[in-house]
């Protein structure tokens, strides 16, 4: 029986009975634990299901996928990275990738004249994330792909969908050579997995980074495989609720006047919402904004909330709020966070499955604590 990806996408748990293994073998063979095992199998030939992809390799966190593509290169390579990217991705290009040799630069890939100045004869990666974390900056990743496959048709392409997820972005579909995920985050979706995703076409850069899965062994272990393939099952579900919720939370802090701004690329105000519309199918649960004030301000609203937890995590059924510029995006330096806005009174949302009413009665609330005079 001939069998396509979306055979294997609906029906893995399924499969992993009709495999018929003698697991034991597996998990007392080093070797075959680390090089695969058929939960993992399972989970990979979903995930390249969901994001039309011929390939895809689980690994043991997002920045280990981050660190496995990166090592298809060698030192004095190029890599050239979006300016806004999450924190430990910043510091692991920055600190280790560029300690170790790699040419790394960073240009705002927003404006495409700036991606086509900062392309380099040794440029052998373009690192996209979109929409970014967390200033939530849409980049065009077809308009990217086509300048840089122009430039040179080696150069890989790799967007870090971790926030659109396979659901609302597909980046195979619009010229990248690499889809990426955190599937800590959205494709997970539970906040009880760390694991990252690798989903591509080519057989060329498949096959290394296959080897370099097993070679560097930064593998999931099967149970986070069996978990993150069972949150799959409902990843339509929770986006859609995700982008309904975050649209009127969004809405919500636009008309409030304890509110500077609102950055939702949901959102008409959104200076790339008509991009937003043509490369994705909808919006996560990320908003930034600014709270009127100062440091004080952003500190009581968030010491307040009652519903959202504080917490640098992302992309769960649970809402959580967080600053960046002391949490996540603490490793980057001052200056960069300056130029890229991530000032005190930035504020990071990721809005969760709960009940609307019960999300901005939270929101309400802790604003009224920063405000008390409003
Ligand atoms: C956009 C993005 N990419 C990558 C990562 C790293 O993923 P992980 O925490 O699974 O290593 C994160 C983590 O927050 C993220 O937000």
């Amino acid at each position: 029986m001939v069998r396509d990806q979306t055979y294997y996408a609906t029906n893995s748990m399924f499969l992993i009975q009709e495999f018929s293994v003698d697991l034991t073998f597996y998990l007392h063979n080093s070797k075959h634990y680390r090089s695969g095992n058929p939960t993992r199998s399972c989970l990979e030939r979903a995930v390249a299901a969901l994001d039309g992809a011929q390939y895809c390799l689980a690994l043991a966190s997002g920045l280990a996928a981050t660190l496995t593509i990166t090592h298809l290169f060698k030192a004095g390579d190029g890599i050239l990275c979006m300016n806004d990217v999450y924190g430990g991705t910043n510091r692991y290009f920055r600190k280790i990738a560029a300690e170790v040799g790699f040419d790394v630069s960073f240009a705002d890939l927003t404006k495409l004249e700036l991606l086509k100045a900062a392309l380099k004869p040794n440029t052998k990666m373009v690192w996209i994330e979109t929409p970014t974390n967390p200033t939530m900056k849409v980049v065009d990743i077809k308009g990217c792909a086509d300048i840089v496959h122009e430039h040179n048709k080696d150069i890989i392409v790799v967007v870090d969908n971790t926030f659109m997820s396979a659901y609302f972005q597909r980046p195979l579909a619009l010229g990248a050579d690499i889809c990426m995920h955190s599937a800590t985050k959205y494709m997970n979706g539970h906040s009880d997995v760390v694991m990252g995703l690798i989903s591509l076409n080519r057989d060329d850069i498949y096959e290394r980074l296959k080897f370099l899965q097993n070679a560097l062994g930064a593998v999931p272990s099967p149970f986070d495989c069996y978990m993150c393939n069972r949150g799959l099952k409902t990843l339509h579900v929770r986006m859609k609720q995700h982008f309904k919720n975050a649209m009127a939370v969004a809405q919500f802090l636009e008309a409030d006047p304890r509110v500077d701004k609102v950055i939702f690329p949901g959102l008409p105000s959104h200076p790339q919402h008509e991009l937003t519309k043509r490369q994705c199918t909808g919006c996560p649960g990320m908003i930034t904004f600014y709270i009127k004030g100062k440091l004080e301000h952003a500190s009581t609203f968030l010491s307040s909330l009652k519903l959202f937890a504080l917490a640098e995590s992302l992309g769960g059924y649970e809402s959580l709020a967080e600053h960046p510029a002391i949490m996540t995006h603490a490793s980057v330096s001052e200056n960069e966070r300056k130029e890229l806005g991530i000032s005190d009174t930035l504020i990071r949302l990721s809005v969760g499955l709960e009940d609307e009413e019960d999300i901005i009665a939270d929101l309400d609330q802790a604003l009224a604590a920063a405000h008390p005079k409003r």
